[in-house]
C-alpha cells in the first residue's frame, strides 16, 4: 500500500513542473488521495494564479471525485493570507477534507498559520513528510524572501577530474548534447545568466536560450545577462554581448571602474554597471551587486554558469545557493588545464566548502548532480 512518503513523492512531482513559471512564487504540488489512491493532482501553474491545492480540488470538481474525507497532500503548508488569491487554508477547510499532509512550513510570516487554522477546524493536520526534499522544492523562494538577492544556480559541465576547458581554454563541448539542450530549458527558467571576465574573452557567449518552438519554456523572455570583470571591455567592442546586447546586460566591477570613462561609455550603450566595493583578500564582495540585481533589475533567479575563477569566488562568498553538476566521462589530466572551482588556498580537508548531495541522475553519457550547500 502507498504511503505517506509516496504520495507526497508525486506532489514534489507535480510542483517541479513550475518551474520556470512560477517565479517569484514557490513551486507548490499537491494531491487528493480517498481510500489509499490518488483521486485528483494539482501544481501551482502560474505566477499570480491558482495555489496547487485550488488546481487540486477543481480537478475533483471536473472528474466528480468526492473530496469529503479524502487526504489533501501538499509540499508547502497551505497560505493564511489574502494575497493575488484567498486564502487556501479556508479554501480546504470548507472543502471537507478530513486530513491534509503538509511538506514543509511556510517560511513567509505574512502567509504562515495554514496548518494551525485547519487543525483548529477540526482537520487532522500532518506536518513534515519528505520535509528535507519539500524545502529544497522552496529554496529559491526563501532566499529571495529572506535575504533580498537572488537565489544562484552555479552550473558547470566537468570532466571526472572537475576540468571545465583545456589549458588553452577550449571547451567545446565538455558535455554531451542532452546536457547542452537541460542547459538552456536552465537558462530559460531563469531571469539572469552570469558568467566571469574569463568566460566573456575565451568564448565571447551571447547567454541566450535557444530552444524549439515546441518546448513550453522557449517563449520564455531571454536572461539579462550579467558579467563579473574589473576589465570592462570597450563600449565599441566586437563582443557580441556588447555589441548586440547592451540593454540587456550587467557588468558587477569595481567602484573605480563603474566610475571611469569606459564604465560611463558603456552605461550610454544601455549596459547597467553595479560598482562593488572590495573585500579584505581583494576580491568583490559579490553579495551586494547580487542585491542589486534584485531591487534595481527585479531579478530573483541567477543561473552562473562559470568559469571556475567566479564559482570559486561564489563558493567561497557562500553565494552559491545551488550547485548543477554536469559530469562527463572524460579525464583530461593535464594540471593547467581549467578547474571547475579556483582561487582559493585551502590547507585542511576539514575547511572545504561543504554540500549535500540532492540528485544523481543520468543525462544520456552525462551525469547530472544537483548539490547544496551544508548550514555554515
Ligand atoms: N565547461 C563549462 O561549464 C564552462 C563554463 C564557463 C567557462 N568555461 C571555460 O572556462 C574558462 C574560463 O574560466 P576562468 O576560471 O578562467 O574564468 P572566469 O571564472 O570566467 O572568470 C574569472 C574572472 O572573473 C572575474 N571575477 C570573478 N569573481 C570575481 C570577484 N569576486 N572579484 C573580482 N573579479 C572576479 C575576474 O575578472 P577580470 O579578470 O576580468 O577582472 C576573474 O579574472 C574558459 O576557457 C571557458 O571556456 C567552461
Amino acid at each position: 500500500m502507498a504511503s505517506d512518503a509516496d504520495f507526497m513523492a508525486r506532489a514534489l512531482e507535480l510542483a517541479e513542473r513550475g518551474r520556470g513559471f512560477v517565479t517569484p512564487n514557490p513551486r507548490v504540488g499537491a494531491v487528493l488521495v480517498q481510500n489509499g489512491a490518488i483521486v485528483a493532482e494539482g501544481w501551482h501553474k502560474v505566477f499570480g494564479g491558482p495555489h496547487a491545492e485550488v488546481e487540486c480540488l477543481r480537478e475533483a470538481e471536473l472528474r466528480r471525485v468526492p473530496v469529503a474525507g479524502g487526504t489533501m497532500y501538499v509540499t508547502l503548508e497551505p497560505c493564511n493570507h489574502f494575497g493575488k488569491t484567498p486564502p487556501c487554508s479556508r479554501t480546504l477547510l470548507e472543502s471537507g477534507v478530513a486530513r491534509v499532509v503538509v511538506g514543509c512550513l511556510d517560511p513567509n510570516p505574512v502567509a504562515e498559520g495554514g496548518a494551525e487554522l485547519l487543525r483548529q477546524g477540526g482537520v487532522a493536520v500532518d506536518v513534515g513528510v519528505l520535509e528535507q526534499q519539500c524545502r529544497d522544492t522552496i529554496a529559491d523562494f526563501v532566499v529571495y524572501k529572506t535575504m533580498g538577492r537572488p537565489y544562484v544556480t552555479l552550473k558547470l559541465a566537468m570532466t571526472l577530474d572537475g576540468r571545465i576547458a583545456t589549458r588553452t581554454g577550449d571547451a567545446s563541448w565538455v558535455s554531451g548534447q542532452a546536457s547542452r539542450r537541460c542547459v538552456h530549458r536552465m537558462r530559460a527558467g531563469m531571469q539572469a545568466v552570469m558568467v566571469g571576465g574569463g568566460t566573456l574573452r575565451a568564448d565571447d557567449p551571447r547567454l541566450t536560450h535557444r530552444l524549439d518552438a515546441s518546448d513550453p519554456l522557449s517563449g520564455n523572455p531571454q536572461p539579462l545577462a550579467v558579467i563579473v570583470t574589473r576589465r570592462l571591455p570597450p563600449a565599441d567592442a566586437t563582443l557580441t554581448l556588447v555589441r548586440e546586447r547592451s540593454p540587456e546586460l550587467a557588468i558587477l566591477t569595481g567602484l573605480e571602474q563603474a566610475d571611469s570613462a569606459a564604465g560611463r561609455a558603456l552605461a550610454k550603450r544601455g549596459v547597467r554597471l553595479y560598482g562593488l566595493p572590495d573585500r579584505p583578500d581583494g576580491s568583490l564582495d559579490l553579495a551586494p551587486g547580487l542585491g542589486r540585481l534584485r531591487s534595481e533589475a527585479r531579478i530573483y533567479t541567477l543561473l552562473c554558469e562559470g568559469g571556475g575563477g567566479l564559482a570559486g569566488s561564489l563558493a567561497a562568498q557562500g553565494l552559491a545557493d545551488e550547485l548543477a553538476l554536469f559530469y562527463a566521462p572524460k579525464v583530461l589530466a593535464d594540471d593547467r588545464a581549467v578547474a571547475g572551482f579556483s582561487g582559493l588556498a585551502v590547507p585542511r580537508m576539514a575547511d572545504a566548502a561543504g554540500y549535500r548531495f540532492c540528485d544523481v541522475r543520468r543525462v544520456d553519457e552525462d551525469i547530472f548532480v544537483t548539490a547544496r550547500p551544508l548550514p555554515a
